[in-house]
């Protein structure tokens, strides 16, 4: 990444993390639990998707919540009676990365009264964003990338000054289960978008690339919200409003670098939690062992 390219992803400086959905997927975890909390290995899904905006240069964090809110803001905030019981146990690293967690960023919370759905998400977060454009990370997508998957869309956006949202090719069997762009090729991996459709029914998708939990977005996009109507699923859709938003103004798709982790799939959250476990020195080893007795032992 060249000097120009982290000062242009810089201007983005505020994006918004959607945390306020039912989770339903995860029930019972998620009765008291929101389940962007939910752990992967020991550190909740929403702190690594907050790092991530950090590390591409956020300053503002804006997190929608709906139920289970306290724990969302007290993770974010200072634990003062954990930190003191934990320095006068002698655990003083325990307590600093405790410290650190708090200071990541300035986050503001926005309640989501309803969860009426992704689009009125983005939504409420209209007055602390105001007139410029902003990022939004979905609380339950994780991507897992040394140079922060927001941070790739910020630096598009600079460079083209126009809406872009990340892309990732998917098998034609799955196209029914993701928001589906298809366009123009514009290469080194960005694609002018023509047609943008949430949940495409079985073999009516526009192509095999889905949208992820990306984005980044102009102010206009609020406007647009405003006016949307409720789409797949009885919910106001982002999608639907990206649709709008591409004929209005032109949308972009980048096909990002990184692995991306499902975390609020059953299946994506278990691989992510694996992928990261493999990841930690001290977890490694015994996880593998695990793994290779499960494979030899298991019928399929
Ligand atoms: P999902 O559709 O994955 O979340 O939304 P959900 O509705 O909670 O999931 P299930 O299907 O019931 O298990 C993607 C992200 O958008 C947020 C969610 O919290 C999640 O992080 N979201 C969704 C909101 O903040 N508000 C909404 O009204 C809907």
């Amino acid at each position: 990444m060249s000097s120009t390219d982290t000062k242009a992803a810089k201007l983005i400086r505020k994006c918004v993390i959607p945390a306020a959905g039912l989770g339903t997927r995860f029930l019972p975890a998620t009765k008291a639990v929101p389940k962007e909390m939910l752990p992967i290995v020991d550190t909740p899904t929403l702190q690594y998707i907050v790092e991530e905006a950090v590390k591409a240069g956020m300053e503002d964090v804006v997190v929608i919540n709906g139920r289970g809110k306290g724990s969302i803001e007290d993770h974010f905030d200072i634990a003062f009676e954990l930190e003191t019981t934990m320095r006068a146990r002698g655990k003083t690293a325990d307590a600093d990365r405790m410290r650190a967690i708090a200071n990541l960023v300035r986050i503001i919370s926005v309640r989501q009264k309803e969860p009426l759905g992704l689009g009125h998400a983005v939504l409420c977060a209209k007055s602390v964003i105001g007139d410029e454009p902003f990022g939004v990370l979905l609380g339950d997508d994780m991507i897992d990338s040394e140079d922060p998957g927001i941070g790739q869309l910020a630096r598009i956006y600079q460079q083209h000054q126009k809406a872009v949202i990340a892309l990732m090719e998917v098998p034609e069997s799955e196209t029914h289960m993701y928001g589906i762009a298809a366009g123009k090729d514009l290469g080194n991996g960005v694609i002018q978008i023509d047609h943008v459709v949430e949940k495409p029914k079985k073999g009516t998708a526009p192509s095999n690339l889905a949208v992820i939990g990306r984005y980044v977005l102009p102010p206009s996009i609020f406007p647009i919200l405003e006016k949307q109507t409720t789409g797949v699923g009885g919910e106001i859709q982002l999608t639907d409003g990206l649709a709008t938003l591409q004929k209005t103004e032109g949308l972009l798709g980048y096909k990002f670098q990184g692995q991306r982790y499902d975390a609020g799939d059953k299946v994506g959250y278990l691989k992510a939690n694996i992928a990261y476990a493999l990841k930690r020195p001290d977890l490694r080893g015994g996880l593998l062992e695990y793994l290779r007795e499960v494979v030899k032992t298991e019928k399929p």
